[in-house]
């Protein structure tokens, strides 16, 4: 893709379909970024072998290594620092990161979390939705903070709750739609168009304000 890359360091604990999701629109063209770190807090995440497969680098930094927070905290900052990563993007990370890292990297750290929030915040939300009988949930991209699952929103995506769905299917079907928006959301960043202000997030230019539900508008 031409133009400038914008230069991420990606946060993986599990299997990383959105780690490949992301590399997958960088090779198609339709991302314009570079991966410069992959950081896992678990020696044997899947993700892994996704970063070794692409030769990107990749760092085990789990926290249980660490005296506390604040130390594991500054590793990751150290980490991401010399990588020359601008942007942080948590991609199923299921460690909340240290306070002291997300001073560091200030409204420079973005996650994806499976519910339409603040709905559902915390662990398994997919089945915390199932569970509770909505008829509509989703996914959201936000800005990190100090508060867990509670950042400003960058975008969310919609999707139904169908009648056969297990929440095996749920999830399935929430995790296509993230692929869909996180991709989307860095290369907003990469144009430099996320604009925090007042805890509130505007995506500079954008047509239909930050709701990527229809895929037809979704184009990019
Ligand atoms: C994704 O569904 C992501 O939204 C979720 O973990 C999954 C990771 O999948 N993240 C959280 O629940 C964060 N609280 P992946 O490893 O295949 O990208």
């Amino acid at each position: 893709m031409e133009g400038k890359k914008l230069p991420i360091a990606v946060f993986v604990s599990g299997k990383g379909t959105n780690l490949q999701s992301i590399i997958d629109a960088i090779e198609e063209g339709k991302l314009s970024a570079e991966i410069k770190l992959v950081v896992s807090n678990r020696s044997k995440a899947y993700a892994l072998e996704r970063s070794k497969r692409q030769g990107i680098p990749y760092k085990v930094i789990p926290s249980k290594s660490f005296k506390n927070e604040q130390e594991w905290g500054e590793e990751l900052i150290s980490a991401v620092k010399s990588s020359g990563a601008k942007l942080v993007v948590l991609a199923g990370f299921m460690k909340i990161v240290p306070t002291n890292f997300i001073e560091a990297f200030k409204n420079r750290i973005i996650n994806i979390h499976p519910s339409i929030l603040p709905s559902f915040k915390g662990l398994d939300a997919q089945g915390q939705a199932y569970r509770y009988g909505v008829t509509l949930t989703g996914c959201t991209v936000h800005i990190v903070t100090p508060e867990l699952d509670a950042g400003p929103v960058i975008a969310q995506a919609v999707v139904p709750v169908l009648p056969n769905d297990t929440e095996e299917t749920l999830a399935q079907r929430i995790l296509k739609h993230e692929h869909r928006i996180y991709p989307q959301v860095i290369q907003w960043f990469s144009e430099g168009r996320v604009v925090v202000e007042n805890g509130k997030v505007t995506v500079l230019g954008a047509r239909y304000g930050t709701l990527p539900f229809n895929p037809e508008l979704e184009k990019f």
